[in-house]
């Protein structure tokens, strides 16, 4: 048994990664950790956070409550112009004849010259003008780096890392695609879309930087990595510092298999979309499966190594000044509809998967200029629908959607100072006390801990697993890193295996035992930040395909990958949600 002192000794574990950074985050106490989120409170902010728990559209954000975002590379001013006239409330124009959203890999090049007018338009504008290039970029960098507050509160509101990292970027999308489109006076102009998600290997490539992108000089950023300029593929669990590349058929072999964790065995909304975030809450993270990679991943990959933050693309602040942000989000916007269409359930018959039904998230309201400089006020619930907002997307054959890794492997362990293994206990509906024979040996093979030699034994905690409730086909199993802190500044990574006590950052994630990545973007909310949130994995898939499904225990394995500071975390818990 685990002795009470132990446990909780236990329940503050630390991994390292290959560069040692020898300060550890502390652990501070919620309050500590709202004092410090609150960068810009004055006195009178002050005495109003009592009333920070407010619903979000009982005042909507306002651009009086745009100030200075703070993001890695220090205080950046990026709010957009103040309006001249009064907010007006979105609402879907029918007269708009419907845009189809295509690849950019396979865009004519009358739709190339279309889309490059509109850029050079653009970025002709005045400076001040809301619809100029720059103030696009900017509105980003306003939303992602904390320069807006919540109406009538003293937190900052985050549209990363949570449930409006979706709706978010639609309409950020949507308002971009129609200043261009009125820039060129053609209704039926559309943003293309970066299809990196498609391994096809028959030219035009896919899954490369788009020619377009490096040839033109409106579309060109010189802040990019030139080593990934084709004919390298993007890699879509790309970390910074993350070693040498590996052939285009393994690249691609990868990419689907990680496309398939991240996507289709994220089943439930929670799992995808990024958690709940409420008016007022002061921890507002909890990232789907799909912001971690392959949103954050192609980002970082995308960015310059030589720049101190990966800038554009590999830091918030900066991403939206590359053009190639727009096809890579409409991408991303795309995989959202895509994601829809898969089924819920693993095996009986289909049944859709779902938006969030939450008022908080339905109502939550955001600010835009529209292409008549007209600031808008739209809400959530009028972005869930692409038809509705007049645009679809060409249907492309998502490949990935079968790429169910099917080889699972195993071996002997290898201690490796940052890696971290741990047993974690499955309360099972159906109180299977019989231990898993196969699972035996696995076990044993657990004897330590990196740095300080505890027991891994380690006592999940029960689930949430009602026992009423039968349909097992419409539950997802959860394993749930709880506590996980690190700091908001470093690009972080962790990937994450089960029962493959021996992965490390060379194992290949089409495997079956891995069950999914965690990935932060540096995304500043001051210095010395640190982000405190839950890492959160569908892996009931996994387990059947592992037949583990009666197992009592699992072995979970956690994977530095790359070169960045240190994470800690305080344990593990498996959940069931549907
Ligand atoms: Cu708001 Cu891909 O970032």
């Amino acid at each position: 048994m685990v002795g009470e002192s132990l446990l909780s000794r236990l329940l503050v574990t630390k991994f390292y990664f290959p560069v040692q950074i020898l300060c550890f985050l502390l652990l501070s106490t919620a309050t500590g950790r709202r004092e410090a989120s609150l960068g810009l409170a004055t006195g009178s902010l002050q005495q109003e956070q009592q009333a920070w728990a407010r619903p979000i559209d009982n005042g909507t954000i306002d651009l009086e409550w745009c100030t200075q975002a703070e993001t890695p590379a220090g205080k950046v001013g990026c709010c957009p112009p103040r309006s001249t006239t009064s907010v007006v409330d979105f609402v879907h124009n029918t007269q708009l004849p419907s845009r189809l959203r295509q690849p950019v890999h396979l865009l004519s090049s009358d739709y190339i010259a279309k889309y490059i007018r509109a850029y050079e338009l653009m970025k002709a504008l005045p400076p001040d003008d809301p619809r100029n290039f720059d103030q696009q970029a900017n509105v980003h960098c306003a939303y992602c780096d904390g320069a807006f507050l919540y109406a009538n509160s003293t937190e900052r509101l985050h549209i990363h890392r949570n449930w409006f990292f979706f709706p978010w970027h639609r309409w950020f999308l949507y308002f971009h695609e129609r200043i261009l489109a009125s820039l060129i006076e053609d209704d039926t102009f559309a943003l293309p879309f970066w299809n990196w998600d498609n391994q096809s290997a028959s030219d035009p490539l896919p899954n490369v930087i788009p020619q377009m992108y490096l040839t033109n000089p409106v579309l060109f950023d010189d802040f990019r990595n030139p080593d990934h300029f084709p004919p390298r593929l993007a890699d879509l669990n790309f970390v910074p510092g993350d070693g040498a590349p590996i052939s285009d058929s393994k690249q691609r072999e990868e990419n689907n298999a990680l496309m398939y964790k991240q996507l289709v065995n994220a089943r439930t909304t929670r799992l995808f979309y990024g958690k709940e975030y409420h008016p007022g809450d002061s921890k507002p993270d909890g990232l789907g499966t799909i912001e971690s990679a392959p949103h954050n991943t192609v980002h970082k990959w995308t960015g310059s190594s030589g720049k101190p933050h990966f800038e554009d693309m590999g830091v918030f602040y900066s991403a939206a000044r590359d053009p190639i942000f727009y096809p890579h989000h409409a991408n991303l916007d795309r995989l959202w509809t895509v994601w829809k269409t898969l089924p819920r359930n693993r095996k009986g018959p289909f049944r859709p998967r779902r938006d969030y039904k939450d008022p908080d998230w339905l109502n939550a309201t955001f600010l835009f200029y529209d292409e008549k400089r007209r600031l808008v006020r739209v809400r959530v619930r009028d972005a869930l629908k692409t038809e509705q907002l007049g645009y679809r997307y060409q249907d492309i054959h998502n490949a990935w959607v079968t790429a169910r890794p099917s080889t699972a492997v195993s071996g002997k362990i290898q201690k490796l100072e940052s890696v971290f293994s741990t047993k974690v206990k499955r309360p099972l509906k159906n109180k299977l006390t019989r231990l898993n024979k196969a699972l035996g040996p696995l076990f044993r093979m657990f004897s330590y801990v990196p740095l300080n030699n505890l027991p891994t034994l380690f006592s999940g905690g029960g689930g949430d697993k009602s026992d009423d409730d039968d349909d097992d086909d419409e539950v997802e199993e959860i394993l749930v890193i709880q506590g996980v802190e690190l700091d908001y500044n470093k690009a972080t990574k962790f990937d994450v295996y089960i029962n493959y006590p021996n992965a490390n950052e060379n194992t290949p994630v089409n495997v079956v035992e891995f069950a999914g990545t965690f990935v932060n973007v540096p995304n500043s909310a001051g210095k010395g930040h640190i982000m405190e949130t839950e890492v959160r994995l569908g892996i009931s898939d996994t387990l059947e395909q592992l037949g583990l499904e009666d197992a009592d225990y699992i072995v979970v394995t956690l994977v530095p990958r790359g070169s960045s500071g240190p994470v800690t975390f305080k344990g593990f818990k498996i959940k069931y949600e549907t």
